[in-house]
């Protein structure tokens, strides 16, 4: 299946409508995703990425319909993790001279990845690669996401191909952004940077004004994964820009787990004492082992501050708290306040050690915490309200 995106540009991929994990177990797609290939038929014809080795022979068998493969000209690797490189080893096989133009750091990875020598040509940002009346022109973008991600800019048609860049995981038959559900879309679009881009936001800025900065006119921006940005694609720009500015909402979540039960009526007293001090605050209430990480991850993008809680065991935390905080680590959160609840019988390490991870995470910790022996009686549940109460109204001076 292929869809003409404009002109001589065609969408050359394929929409995964079962896929429910991606990269492991790391992040869910509930919507499903889709790989982006993109076919520009032009003079010369160029093939932007691929799909993931899953789909290697479909793609094959499809792009065969829309082009004899010895005509293909150039192969561009935009990006060589395996959701878009992955058809590389099965397509190379039946032209194997053909050139294939990326960024040093792709050629290590893509070597690293399939053990091939192909016929690399490096390419750097302003580089230009003629197709007859249009160019490509090239614009590295190390580390959004890898070292060796890369866009290209189509000239004449105005396209840029931004591969993960503006992308999100939403499989749809419908492949333009302005025929989807707009709030499907834009709540896959936040839980995508929230995942993903969060930790290069400094670079995000960077690579956009960068971008920007060339003057060139964007008619489209098609990403590798989910909608092609065809309706005001200026839009998704900014929305980046702001998400990249240490973005932030009137949100406080309370995050835990819990074992009786304890930690959860802290969480929910805590919940009742946030909402007395403000009733504008959006408050949200997770529990960590019934909810999807990614989808927490995504509620603390959006949060000023957040509480965690986890009762004490064998004077550590809960596993799932233990696992939330650090990917929270790994995302380099800036600007958020925290601090850490939980019920204990004994020893009560649980607070501390909360705190402990939250400050190293680059978290504004505010006080020691609070925590309560064995389950909360009415007096202790009274000061989980006045802890929230007082939390609240700290994170909002
Ligand atoms: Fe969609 Fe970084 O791969």
């Amino acid at each position: 299946m292929s869809l003409c995106v404009k002109n001589n540009v065609y969408w050359v991929g394929k929409i995964d409508w079962e896929i429910r994990k991606f990269h492991g177990d790391e992040y869910s797609t509930h919507r499903g995703s889709t790989y982006n290939p993109y076919l520009i038929k032009e003079e010369k014809v160029a093939l932007i990425d691929t799909v993931w080795a899953s789909f290697s022979k479909e793609f094959i068998t499809n792009l065969v319909k829309e082009i004899d493969l010895k005509k293909i000209d150039y192969v561009i690797a935009n990006h060589a993790e395996i959701d878009h490189s992955g058809a590389l080893p099965e397509l190379m096989q039946y032209i194997p001279d053909t050139p294939i133009y990326c960024t040093k750091n792709a050629v290590n990875s893509l070597k690293g990845h399939y053990h091939q020598d192909w016929n690399f040509n490096v390419v750097k940002t302003g580089d230009r690669l003629s197709l007859g009346p249009k160019e490509l022109i090239f614009i590295e973008a190390p580390m959004l996401h890898w070292p060796d991600s890369m866009f290209c800019y189509l000239t004449e048609d105005n396209i840029l191909f931004s591969n993960d860049g503006f992308g999100q995981h939403y499989a749809s038959e419908y492949m333009f952004n302005d025929l989807v559900d707009q709030s499907e879309l834009f709540s896959e679009c936040i839980k995508y940077y929230a995942n993903i881009l969060t930790p290069f936001s400094p670079m995000v800025i960077k690579k956009i004004k960068e971008v920007l900065g060339f003057n060139l006119p964007l008619d489209f921006i098609c990403t590798s994964h989910g909608v092609i940005w065809r309706d005001n694609p200026g839009k998704i720009v900014e929305q980046y820009l702001e998400w990249a500015g240490n973005y932030q909402e009137n949100q406080i979540t309370i995050i835990y787990d819990t074992m009786w039960n304890g930690t959860r009526v802290m969480a929910e007293n805590i919940a009742k004492g946030i909402q007395n001090s403000d009733s504008e605050v959006n408050l949200k209430l997770f529990n960590l082992s019934k909810t999807d990480k990614n989808d927490v991850i995504t509620e603390v993008f959006k949060s000023k501050a957040i509480l965690v809680g986890s009762p004490t065991i064998n004077r550590g935390i809960l596993v799932s708290v233990a696992g939330i905080l650090e990917m929270i680590k790994g995302l380099k959160f800036k600007n958020k306040k925290a601090n850490a609840f939980g019920c204990y019988g004994w020893s009560g390490e649980s607070v501390k050690i909360i705190n402990a991870l939250l400050k190293g995470s680059g978290f504004d910790v505010v006080g020691e915490g609070l925590r309560v022996m064995w389950n909360p009686d009415s007096e202790s549940m009274a000061k989980c309200f006045e802890y929230g109460r007082q939390f609240s109204l700290n994170v909002s001076v």
